[in-house]
């Protein structure tokens, strides 16, 4: 699979054009801004839409606790537009096939209920159908460690 932009495993935010506005966010939305849409069945042409949703949310967010973070690559880059939501002691899920301008609407809906979650994991009924449709992963929470190691 191509990633598109440094090596993989980098975490490569696009800082300085107003990725994330809080030093502790409750849900940090990560947006890939580097994956390709083909347009028209063509192999040559194409956009990035990531940038325009990212900017979307970041308009729908604006004030609240969620921040957007522009990413170069997910590694889901045959399926754009993608997005991964995150939070502390949440599963973390990856979303692909997102049309930013027809899933608007289902996107903010799945941050939000992703954001009211106990541990991050959405009810099905819950989940607007590009979230159902387009879950590529979801991998759980870091753990706790909370008794002592023995040696
Ligand atoms: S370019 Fe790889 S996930 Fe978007």
């Amino acid at each position: 699979m191509a990633e598109a932009g440094g090596q993989a495993g980098d975490v490569n935010l696009v800082l300085g054009r107003e990725a994330i506005h809080m030093n502790d966010p409750a849900v940090t939305v990560f947006v890939c801004v580097s994956c390709r849409r083909r347009l028209g069945g063509s192999d040559e042409t194409f956009d990035r839409p990531g940038p325009g949703l990212a900017s979307s949310l970041r308009q729908k967010f604006q004030g609240s606790d969620v921040a957007i973070a522009e990413v170069d690559c997910l590694a889901v880059c045959t399926r754009p537009c993608t997005l991964a939501l995150s939070a502390a002691n949440k599963w973390t899920y990856l979303i692909g096939d997102l049309e930013p301008e027809s899933h608007l609407d289902e996107i903010v809906a799945t941050v939000k209920s992703f954001a009211a979650s106990e541990n991050g994991i959405v009810a099905w009924r819950e989940r607007p159908s590009s979230f159902r449709k387009g879950v590529v992963a979801r991998v759980p929470p870091r753990p706790t460690i909370t008794e002592p190691i023995e040696p």
